[in-house]
């Protein structure tokens, strides 16, 4: 499916007026329902252990960021069927998972042992997980599929203990913009580049899930610039203290342009994960 349906100029001034993709049309069905049909698919993509981006970039940066001691608790932020709820159970720590798709919580529990608590809830929902904190929260691969930064980013703040840390991991939000970002191939140059057609402008981009189904089985996928994620965060009193910028694993069969596909592959970033703190005032 190729329908654009929300691109707008928002930038003024250095700051992001944000535009609720509430507006546009790929949200008019609720996200638990929107997951509820990609949930099967999802499942089978990531199965008991992971994808192999999961488990050879993302699990092992993500752990490192978040500085965990065994028996910390930690709130697994749209955990999907649990995939990486397990992983850090399975390392010792009390984890809690919040979803907002039945189903994915279904997957989930059907997956993991009792140790590990499951909760259907909207990230954006300021009664979810009333009167609960962690020593950390996570949120992988999932902020990008939720409408609005803001509440979450006060939601998470919440659920902060005191020395607690916020981790996040995205798809680049400069290099890997659904429909909006390519490789390219430079015959002159013999290099491989990425293009990038938008940016600046927020946008909710529907995604055929699985690839192939029925035009109306779509998850959404909303760009934001990095200056959403910092201005939301700061609102919120969250203080960002790591970025790291994360190159996929792979590397091309042997051929003419693999050298060219490496090191493009290396130069420019698969994932961003960011770690927050709660700022002292
Ligand atoms: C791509 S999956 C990632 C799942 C998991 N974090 C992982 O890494 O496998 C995105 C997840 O975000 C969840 N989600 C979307 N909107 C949400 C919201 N508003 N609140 C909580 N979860 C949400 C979906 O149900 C889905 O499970």
């Amino acid at each position: 499916m190729q329908r654009n349906v929300k691109t707008k100029k928002t930038r003024r001034s250095g700051t992001t007026k944000r535009t609720s993709p509430r507006r546009g049309k790929p949200a008019s069905k609720k996200p638990s329902a929107v997951w509820d049909q990609a949930a099967q698919w999802y499942d089978a993509l990531v199965g008991l252990k992971g994808s192999e981006y999961q488990k050879a970039v993302i699990f092992p940066g993500a752990m490192q960021l978040m500085q965990l001691k065994k028996g910390e608790t930690v709130l697994d932020l749209a955990c999907g069927q649990g995939v990486f709820s397990r992983y850090l159970s399975q390392r010792k720590m009390k984890v809690t998972g919040l979803d907002t798709s039945e189903e994915m919580i279904r997957f989930a529990q059907s997956r993991s042992d009792a140790s590990i608590r499951y909760e259907q809830g909207d990230a954006q929902d300021d009664r979810a997980l009333q009167g609960k904190t962690f020593d950390a929260v996570v949120c992988l691969l999932a902020l990008q599929n939720i409408e609005s930064l803001p509440p979450v980013m006060h939601n998470v703040k919440r659920w902060l203990k005191p020395g607690g840390r916020f981790v996040m991991v995205t798809t680049h939000p400069c290099f890997r913009i659904p429909r909006q970002t390519h490789w390219g191939w430079d015959e002159q140059k013999k290099i491989q580049y990425r293009r990038v057609d938008l940016y600046g402008s927020e946008s909710a981009i529907p995604i055929l899930t699985p690839p192939f189904a029925q035009a109306n089985s779509f998850t959404v996928t909303y760009h934001r610039p990095l200056q959403s994620y910092f201005e939301a965060m700061a609102e919120a009193g969250l203080c960002v203290n790591g970025l790291e910028e994360w190159t996929s694993h792979k590397t091309s069969e042997p051929g003419k342009r693999a050298k060219a596909e490496n090191r493009a592959r290396q130069e420019i970033p698969l994932f961003m994960a960011l770690r927050a703190v709660p700022a002292s005032v």
